[in-house]
């Protein structure tokens, strides 16, 4: 197949690429225009491939990528273009909607006119896959089931009501004009490249330099984890086997609450790296809590796993300890991030 990512660069987009590139025999266009969270070292393994291309282009940019698909031919696109960070969305909300939204837009309006003009096998084997989020769910208590596909929509941020707008759109235009688009929704992932202002990337980070650990509020919101190479693995499966019209939700039942985690966290980097000044633990700091901090997220993943014949590696054990060792390893990429400003907010929210 030929495969366009849309934000492969990014932590998610770039763990797609080099499963792509190293567990298939797949062509792949990475269409991303390099935004804050974006980075090179990510996909540095593969790019020298000549399997492998890279535009810098943004979805917004009509005429650039209607030109970028033209040339590349693409079977299939997986859109993973996002703005991610709630807090930054509580912010400035703006970029989400430039970005999610418009960009969605722009993106789905090009990939309909290409696909469109193609014909016989190609047009009728064409996929478009939309990457989205559990958070467009809103959120649960702690007696509720976890969300499935038939959850309804409840989107309580700007970012995930961002996102949710972008699965309408990604529907409407499957039902509207017959295009051969589908959805997954995803819970919160983590390992190698995450970006150093997320959770367990900052938490890590803070606690090597001996920094404190702002958990906000009480720490008792819950999270359900999902590996990054696994959701990679999911996304492949889904665009080589996934039908236009269904939703696949994407998770591997591992919920825990964020103090657990950077309990985990701590007791990781004290096994590995030993810090003289004593426990990491003593480092944990409750802030004020994020506003309209959702609760709890957590994906009954049964209909994926059935239809796409995926399971998840990874317990959060196993994959928390591999991430731990990835930042262990691989301190200059996080200590150049580090050192610098984006967009005025210092990153790592000295607390
Ligand atoms: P985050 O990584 O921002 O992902 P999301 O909000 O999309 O789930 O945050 C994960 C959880 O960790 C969330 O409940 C907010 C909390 N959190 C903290 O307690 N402290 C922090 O510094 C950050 C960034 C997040």
């Amino acid at each position: 197949m030929r495969v366009a990512v849309t934000g492969g660069c990014g932590f998610i987009g770039s763990a797609v690429v080099r499963h792509l590139m190293e567990g298939t025999s797949h062509q792949v266009l990475n269409v991303d225009c390099m935004t804050y969270a974006a980075s090179e070292e990510t996909v540095a393994a593969v790019a020298s491939d000549p399997r492998y291309r890279h535009v810098r282009i943004s979805i917004n940019d009509q005429p650039a990528v209607e030109k970028a698909l033209a040339e590349f031919q693409p079977d299939a696109i997986m859109h993973l273009a996002a703005e991610s960070h709630v807090d930054r969305s509580i912010e400035g909300p703006g970029a989400f909607i430039q970005t999610n939204i418009v960009g969605t837009y722009c993106l789905l309006d090009v990939a309909r006119r290409y696909w469109m003009g193609l014909d016989g096998a190609k047009k009728a084997g064409f996929r478009f896959l939309h990457i989205s989020t559990d958070e467009v769910f809103g959120h649960l208590s702690p007696e509720d089931p976890p969300f499935t596909e038939e959850t309804a929509y409840d989107p309580r941020s700007p970012y995930s009501a961002s996102k949710a707008a972008s699965d309408h759109l990604v529907r409407a235009w499957y039902h509207t004009y017959g295009f051969p688009a589908f959805v997954t929704n995803t819970t919160n992932n983590y390992g190698p490249w995450h970006f150093p202002e997320k959770l367990i990337p900052l938490m890590i980070i803070n606690a090597l330099e001996g920094k404190p650990l702002p958990v906000y509020g009480k720490g008792e919101n819950l999270r359900d984890w999902l590996f990054v190479e696994d959701h990679a693995r999911a996304l492949v499966r889904a665009v080589e086997h996934g039908r236009p019209g269904e939703t696949y939700a994407i998770g591997a039942r591992q919920p825990r609450s964020n103090l657990e985690v950077v309990r985990r966290i701590c007791a990781l980097l004290d096994e590995l790296e030993p810090d003289p000044a004593g426990p990491r633990e003593r480092l944990i700091t409750f802030v004020s809590d994020r506003p309209g901090h959702d609760f709890r997220y957590e994906i009954d993943p049964s209909h994926a796993e059935r239809c796409l014949d995926w399971e998840a590696e990874h317990d959060f054990e196993t994959g928390l300890r591999r991430t731990v060792q990835w930042y262990l390893d691989n301190r200059a990429w996080w200590q150049r991030l580090r050192r610098q400003r984006y967009d005025g907010r210092r990153l790592g929210a000295e607390a």
